[in-house]
């Protein structure tokens, strides 16, 4: 069997996106705006972006809560998944991705079916009960705050909300505990997955130019 190298799976990564993966100017400048702008260039990869996009079309979601919206670009790939009427939810801490966010969106003609919250999470969820539930959600933001996160996932869900997490493997990492606070905070997370009987869920690894980490997917049950 061929051992993975970084040639070959960054090749297979180009491979696949060009086969499958259309990014069109829109997601192409929210990308290069993250070192533009002085962004962390976290966004993930576009064979992500575009499984969120379908994972949110498959479950039929019209209300869409995203919490780390960094540049948008997955927050793009969501909102392009939802039908007439429907919206996202997108919870930012850093007013300055916020406002790179804002112009991101307004350029890839969907910026009207996204509303940016700015605050930390734990923050800016607690608001959210008055509104309709949410039929999908992405967590992508600090990873210590992971078990909070799915806590509010469940509560502003309903039975049938698709769950996703990303950076569940952190470079393998996930299998030391105490390697560092996103490792717990990833660990807790997934543990609450196994153990909260709101949800039932799986992980797969990833390897692609963003490197070695994972997704969680999860069902409100
Ligand atoms: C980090 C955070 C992310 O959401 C990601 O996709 C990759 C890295 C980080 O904090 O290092
Ligand atoms: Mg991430």
């Amino acid at each position: 069997m061929t051992e993975p190298s970084a040639d070959r799976w960054n090749a297979v990564d180009s491979y696949l996106t060009e086969t499958l993966v259309a990014e069109d100017e829109a997601l192409r400048a929210s990308v290069a705006s993250l070192a533009e702008e002085g962004l962390p260039e976290i966004e993930v990869a576009p064979l992500n972006g575009k499984l969120l996009h379908l994972l949110a079309r498959m479950s039929g979601a019209k209300r869409v809560l995203e919490v780390g919206t960094l540049g948008a670009y997955s927050t793009i790939w969501l909102a392009r998944a939802l039908p007439e009427g429907g919206r996202v939810v997108t919870i930012e801490a850093e007013p300055h991705n916020a406002e790179v966010a804002r112009r991101n969106l307004d350029r890839s003609g969907i910026g009207d079916r996204v509303d940016i919250r700015i605050g930390r999470g734990a923050d800016v969820l607690p608001t959210l009960t008055d509104e309709e539930p949410f039929d999908f959600v992405f967590i992508d933001a600090d990873k210590e705050s992971n078990t909070i996160y799915l806590d509010w996932a469940a509560k502003l869900g309903h039975p049938g909300t698709v769950v996703v997490v990303d950076n569940v493997v952190r470079s393998g990492l996930v299998v030391v505990p105490g390697e560092n606070s996103q490792v717990d905070g990833v660990r807790a997370g997934l543990a609450m997955l196994r153990d909260d009987p709101r949800f039932d869920a799986t992980a797969l690894q990833t390897l692609d130019r963003k490197g070695w980490d994972g997704i969680a997917v999860a069902l409100v049950v």
